[in-house]
């Protein structure tokens, strides 16, 4: 049977990628897209999302969520993303108008409450929105699978030495998440930082039809410094990938918690790696891949759109 996930987003280059990837999954299906702020403002991510959805043919509904995180202003990643999310690219003609009173609590208690099966969350933004669903309906545990989330780093962070973008843009959401009681499955920069794109994948990848011309363009107009030879990190893609071939990962049982109140710190996930006194688990940390064949699972679903 099909796993049915929902995917909270901020796309985002590598949420590109994600979603483009998931699309063409066949043994997932996407009961929602939701939105939230973060790599760029949540009308910036909810027009990608649309235009992606569009783009792709895909019959799924997209939801306006957060416009902030929980307590701290929103800190956005367009040094990175670009000012649109997708570097140059921008989705012409998308209308939010609908969308100015999306309600996205409510959007995500209906689809899981009414789903007859579990549903797995995926969110790989800021956990803004998931947070907030799990203050107002506590009852929604008991309908959730497991959060595959991408998102922080038991080694450390990006946006500073100690902490990862999703989680230290919304530090607080991030911890009511991890202590939910709902198994979590992370994709943290442990594993993602080892998930990169080469040119001659890049090179292949523009050739297909529908997305080659718009992943090339996103891609190369990424403005972040490429690190080596690679072009892109394509840390999002990860969580969907685990939920059907998890047999490409190592995966690590342990207690995550996120630091909110550390002066260096703040945001860091922090795993209990000591063989005494353990807390429960509540995590799968993803720790390594098998890079050929997550490279070539990726290859094959962008060429189904051919
Ligand atoms: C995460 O932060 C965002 O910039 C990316 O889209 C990814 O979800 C990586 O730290
Ligand atoms: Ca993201």
């Amino acid at each position: 049977m099909n796993k049915k996930i929902i995917i909270d987003c901020d796309p985002g280059i590598d949420d590109a990628f994600a979603l483009l990837y998931a699309f063409k999954e066949p043994s997932i299906d996407i009961e929602l897209i939701t939105t939230v702020s973060g790599n760029v403002s949540v009308d910036k991510t909810t027009a990608n999302a649309i235009g992606m959805v569009n783009m792709a043919k895909q019959d799924i509904r997209v939801v306006r969520g957060a416009r902030r995180p929980l307590v701290d202003n929103p800190r956005f990643a367009d040094n990175i993303h670009g000012v649109s999310g997708l570097g140059t690219y921008t989705f012409e003609g998308i209308d939010l108008q609908s969308h100015e009173h999306d309600d996205v609590v409510r959007e995500l208690y209906e689809a899981i409450m009414n789903s007859e099966e579990k549903i797995t969350l995926v969110p790989i933004g800021p956990f803004t929105n998931i947070a907030r669903l799990l203050l107002l309906h506590p009852e929604v545990k008991d309908k959730i699978e497991a959060i595959s989330i991408m998102g922080g780093g038991i080694k450390g962070g990006n946006y500073n030495m100690a902490a990862e973008f999703n989680v230290v843009v919304d530090p607080e959401a991030a911890a009511v998440m991890f202590n939910s009681g709902i198994p979590i499955i992370m994709a943290g920069l442990d594993v993602t930082e080892k998930a990169l794109l080469y040119p001659a994948q890049l090179e292949e990848i523009a050739k297909i039809p529908t997305i080659g011309a718009f992943l090339e363009e996103i891609v190369k107009s990424n403005p972040r410094p490429q690190r080596g030879d690679s072009l892109l990190q394509l840390n999002d893609v990860l969580a969907i990938m685990v939920l059907t071939h998890p047999e490409i990962f190592t995966i690590e049982d342990l207690y995550v918690d996120v630091e909110l109140y550390g002066s260096v710190s703040r945001g860091w996930t922090l795993a209990d790696q000591r063989r005494y006194d353990r807390h429960p688990i509540n995590t799968k940390v993803m720790t390594d891949l098998d890079y050929t064949k997550f490279s070539e699972l990726l290859m094959e679903r962008l060429h189904r759109y051919e």
